[in-house]
Parts: structure tokens; C-alpha cells; sequence
């Protein structure tokens, strides 16, 4: 139960003052019944219309969650393709995915209804780092590596990974296994800079985004972050 002043505010309908006046000038019910004390308590769970009305919040809720292979990172697909909600059917949050993952693509994905945050995590300015290992078609040379490292022009930007590194080379398969950190939110990012060096990426996952990684998870696993998570999150942007 909190101030229904304070409950008006956090769903974002108006400012804190601006609440007190409606609710001193009896614009406010909860349940059916008119409020015009200050002091009143109410929650979420009540029916608050504001001026008509209906105040709808949620709590702000934030999963990591690990994606399979085979799920589209949309929340809802119209060739009826498995999508990452399905596995947040028992959450009662109106979540969606913070950025993208590709069909085919592994690993670690954020979701939440908090649509700042998502920004935030996703916006180049903040260079959050999104750490990737690739499984690629052909030999990955260090004349080619030298050549992302020095930038690509995709979508008119140019892009560096943070990193890149050249983890394995099998010759008689005829791949190599590369580790890629980007930060650029660019859409196949990792798939577009890997061809740029003519090398087809045959297996995607996203290991990390930032300090976050996807220990004690299996494949289709969730965990909540913790408040001390979201916090070191937005953190982030100040230490660059
Ligand atoms: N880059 C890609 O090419 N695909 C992804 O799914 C993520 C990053």
C-alpha cells in the first residue's frame, strides 16, 4: 500500500503536486468511492481512476533470460513462430525484449516493462558491451581481424568492436570460433560484421551483456535481476 498521490505519479499520468491538487479536487476514486484525502492508501491492485481514468502501472520488472535456438525475440509473430514470451507465460507483466537476438541466435536476452531502462541498455551512446562467440565458415586470418578492428561502414556508421579475438582455428572442418564484443545495437551486427570479412557465421551465441552472464541458467531458463543488477547497470554509462 503506498500514498495514492505517490501510486498516481509512478503510472506516470502527472507529476506528484499535480495528483495532491486532483485528489483535493475529488478527481481521484479508488474502488467506486471518491478520495479526497491526501493521506489516503492504495495500490495497484485497486481500480484508481484519475479524471476518468484508469491509472495502469506496472512494477518494473527485469528477467535475464536464456534464449533457445528457434524463438523469434518479437512478442508476437505472424507466422506463428515460438516467441520469447511463451516462456513468460507466468508472468503477469506486459514484458518485451530489450533489443534483438536473431531467430537462430542463443543466449542472453533482457526483458522488461520498463521502457527507459530499455533504451538505456540498447543506446550506442552508452557503449554497453554485448560479448558474442561465433562459430564461422573458413579460416579467420589476423590480417582480417585487423581489418574490424580498424572499423566497418554498416548502416552508414562505422563500427569497431570492443573486441575480437580469434579463439580457435579447425582446419579439417575448415572454421574458426571467434569471440566478438559490439556495443552498436546494429541490427545482425555480429552476422554483418563477420561477412564483411567474407566469413558466413554458422553459429551465434551472446555470452554476456556487460557484467551480466548466464551462469546457473540452461537453454529457455529465467532469472529476475536483482535491484543491485539494475543499478550497477545504469552505473555502467558513467564510468566510460
Ligand atoms: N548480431 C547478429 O548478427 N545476430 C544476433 O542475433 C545478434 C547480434
Amino acid at each position: 500500500m503506498e500514498r495514492l498521490q505517490k501510486l498516481i505519479a509512478e503510472s506516470g499520468y502527472c507529476s506528484r503536486r499535480k495528483a495532491e491538487e486532483l485528489i483535493k479536487q475529488g478527481k481521484v476514486s479508488v474502488n467506486g468511492k471518491i478520495i479526497t484525502e491526501l493521506g489516503t492508501k492504495a495500490s495497484f491492485g485497486d481500480e484508481i481512476l484519475v479524471e476518468g481514468n484508469l491509472i495502469d502501472y506496472e512494477e518494473k520488472e527485469y528477467y535475464l533470460f536464456y534464449k533457445p535456438r528457434g524463438v523469434v525475440c518479437t512478442t508476437k509473430d505472424d507466422k506463428g513462430r515460438k516467441t520469447v514470451l511463451d516462456y513468460f507465460d507466468d508472468v503477469d507483466k506486459r514484458l518485451f525484449p530489450v533489443g534483438r537476438l536473431d531467430y537462430d541466435t542463443t543466449g542472453i536476452l533482457l526483458l522488461t516493462n520498463d521502457g527507459e531502462f530499455a533504451n538505456y541498455i540498447m543506446h550506442p551512446k552508452n557503449k554497453i558491451d554485448k560479448y558474442y562467440v561465433a562459430k564461422v565458415k573458413g579460416i579467420v586470418t589476423p590480417d582480417e581481424v585487423k581489418k574490424l578492428k580498424s572499423g566497418v561502414k554498416l548502416d552508414n556508421k562505422k563500427v569497431y568492436p570492443s573486441r575480437i579475438k580469434v579463439k580457435d582455428i579447425n582446419k579439417k572442418n575448415m572454421t574458426s570460433i571467434v569471440h566478438i564484443t559490439v556495443h552498436d545495437g546494429i541490427n545482425h551486427e555480429v552476422k554483418r560484421l563477420m561477412e564483411s570479412i567474407n566469413h558466413d557465421v554458422i553459429k551465434l551465441k551472446r555470452e554476456c551483456i556487460s557484467f551480466l552472464d548466464l551462469s546457473g541458467l540452461k537453454s529457455g531458463e529465467k532469472r529476475m535481476l536483482s535491484k543491485k543488477e539494475v543499478k550497477q547497470l545504469y552505473n555502467l554509462s558513467q564510468n566510460k
